[in-house]
């Protein structure tokens, strides 16, 4: 497909769009589904196929983000949003929660045309939808700044024609088309985007990297293509580079990246060739665990379709550009996250990490140099190109850019998907947004198993990596998890030491054996048997996890722990049993690095 079939196909869709009076998206990500969405998208077919008078089209579009409130549907009217544009429609409701019954008064409601909400008289089933109309102006929606999530509401994610008519593709045969590799290197390193798989690396930086350990040399027709990384054996000989998209996601309530494949996988392959055209890559592979099986069958049927549009595979978009992807499925240890236990699971090795360097960026895939991007991460690439590095420079803070996802659950009325701009601050996120009690909530934690608890009293900080990091936790891939006064900390401290000790790969002693040891004294202070020299101890080994573990899942391990002790530490103080009464509590006098011997002062 070269860019005048691509706006050509778009063109189509969206006169095909336009030609409706509405156009009526039910959200099919897997919350909605596991809701009952199907059943609803049925329903209104079904409807309007008995009413073609009132002109409207139905599909199924991606996560909207309100998910424990569904199954959502959103109704849009008038032109259809010009794409890249950030806006939206012209009028648009949203309805949660609606019902196969519904389906009757909504269309019979459109079909009467009125472009103000349905309200009626108390009783009929019009106004049962009219109380099951979303606020579109309440700040759960009105915060958020779309960039990775960005029309969702119109993408249906099993057709490529509706990714390419909001946008899908442009990118990619821009880049091919028009832009040297360095340049697109430099467009993404003056972006200021950083990995949003947990550590925040730049991602210019990384694609330079990767760039520079290799000459760019397409080269159409390699015979070794199609069987390439299939398995160690059949591994082409000659050199080559790999661009892998690490989907494993296993933080504990994270389901970000899920519904960014779930929703808009050409998003994400779209991302991929790119950067697989920045640094001279041929081959990639999308890491997913097997416990995504609907992301899986999307991004099945996304690769299926874009090969046969020319958007992957060889010659891509009539250039000289060739980039194959294949799925590797997980099978769901946390540990084959960590970028070099993923590659040996790749590999069809046991998914264990190894001492880095060298970094997969110059020795990866069976020892070829390989980037590795996060989901998200590769999902912002393509707007950056459309829309300039300076335009995604603007969001955010000086030193982390763009926006961020994130899965909120917990003790708040509003719980789903957001995408808000770094900077926002964490009482924006719980309170206005969340909907979250003012007063009721104890605290926050992000970043899973790897991140801490932030107590409500530095709700005021802003969400970017250094202010998170400052405070003891972590932006981490974006789950985040609002506790209220009921939360016991050592409890949840608990929780996560149990997950790191189940996942714990056992290859370090330090990890394999000081997690559990972790865990033991967490249990013992948690049935009020533990002495302040435990807690002394529990703190020592914690520094020592922290030091001396081989991976990212041990160094971090502790951090859940750290934290709570940090802020919350009266809680553990008084399950003591020689409990001395003494209380820091979020005072934030005690370091999360703060020695073991200070702490028994
Ligand atoms: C235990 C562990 C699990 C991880 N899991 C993931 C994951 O599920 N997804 C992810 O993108 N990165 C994960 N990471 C981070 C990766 O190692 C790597 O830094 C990331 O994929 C790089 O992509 P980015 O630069 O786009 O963030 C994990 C790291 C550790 C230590
Ligand atoms: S730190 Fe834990 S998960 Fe990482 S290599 Fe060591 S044992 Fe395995
Ligand atoms: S899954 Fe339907 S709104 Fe998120």
């Amino acid at each position: 497909m070269n860019p005048e079939e691509l706006q050509r196909i778009a063109a189509e869709e969206l006169q095909a769009k336009s030609a409706a009076k509405h156009r009526i998206g039910v959200c099919t990500a897997s919350g909605c589904l596991s809701c009952g969405s199907r059943e609803v998208l049925k329903a209104i077919e079904q409807e309007a196929a008995a009413r073609p008078e009132a002109n409207l089209r139905i599909e199924g579009v991606g996560c909207m983000g309100l998910c424990s409130r569904g199954p959502l549907v959103m109704v849009q009217s008038g032109p259809v949003p010009a794409e890249n544009s950030g806006a939206g429609a012209e009028t648009a409701f949203l309805f949660k929660e609606l019902t196969p019954a519904d389906a009757p008064a909504l269309v019979a409601y459109l079909e009467q045309q009125k472009s103000d909400p349905p309200t009626v008289a108390a009783g009929s089933t019009a106004s049962s939808l009219a109380a099951k109309r979303c606020d579109l102006s309440a700040p759960f929606f009105r915060r958020q700044v779309k960039v990775v999530l960005e029309q969702f509401e119109n993408i249906d994610p099993e057709r490529i024609e509706s990714y390419l008519a909001a946008g899908g593709y442009r990118a990619l045969l821009d880049c091919l088309h028009h832009r040297r590799p360095v340049e697109i290197i430099d467009e993404i390193t003056r972006s200021g985007l950083r990995g949003r798989g947990g550590g925040g690396y730049p991602v210019g930086l990384k694609w330079s990297t990767v760039a520079k350990a290799g000459a760019f040399v397409p080269q159409a027709g390699r015979s070794s293509r199609q069987s390439a990384g299939a398995t160690a054996a059949d591994r082409p000989d000659g050199p080559r580079k790999y661009v892998i998209c690490n989907a494993d996601e296993g933080d504990p309530g994270a389901f970000m990246d899920r519904s960014v494949l779930e929703c808009a996988p050409h998003r994400v392959l779209e991302g991929m060739a790119i950067a697989a055209y920045a640094v001279g890559a041929d081959f990639g592979y999308l890491y997913v665990r097997a416990e995504y099986p609907l992301a899986v069958e999307r991004l099945r049927k996304a690769i299926v379709q874009a090969e046969k549009r020319g958007l992957l595979g060889r010659n891509i978009g009539g250039s000289a550009f060739n980039f194959q992807v294949e799925i590797r499925l997980g099978a769901g240890a946390f540990v084959c996250g960590e970028e070099t236990a993923l590659l040996a699971s790749i590999e069809g090795r046991r998914g264990q990490p190894r001492p880095r360097p060298p970094y997969p960026a110059e020795h990866g895939l069976w020892g070829c140099p390989t980037l590795i991007n996060n989901v998200e991460t590769l999902a912002n690439v393509a707007a950056i190109i459309n829309r300039g590095a300076d335009w995604f420079a603007a969001l955010g803070t000086e030193k982390s850019k763009g926006t961020k996802v994130f899965a909120l659950a917990g003790k708040i009325k509003n719980t789903g998907l957001i995408e808000v701009p770094m900077g926002i601050s964490i009482h924006e996120i719980v309170h206005e947004m969340g909907s979250g009690e003012v007063g009721g909530i104890k605290a926050v934690q992000t970043g899973g198993p790897s991140g801490g608890c932030i107590p409500a009293e530095h709700f005021h900080l802003p969400v970017d990596y250094e202010s998170l990091q400052a405070e003891g936790s972590i932006m981490g891939s974006g789950g985040m998890i609002i506790m209220d006064e009921g939360a016991a900390m050592v409890d949840v401290a608990r929780f996560f030491m149990e997950f790191c000790v189940e996942e714990s790969c056992g290859k370090c002693a330090p990890c394999r054996v000081g997690t559990t040891q972790v865990l033991l004294l967490l249990e013992k202070i948690g049935r009020g048997e533990g002495t302040a020299a435990d807690l002394g101890q529990l703190e020592e080994l914690c520094h020592l996890l922290q030091q001396t573990s081989l991976c990212g899942l041990g160094q971090s391990a502790a951090n859940p722990v750290l934290s709570t002790l940090r802020f919350f530490r009266r809680e553990y103080e008084q399950l003591l049993v020689d409990n001395t009464g003494k209380s820091n509590e979020t005072d934030g006098s005690q370091s999360p690095q703060q020695g073991p011997q200070e702490v028994k002062k």
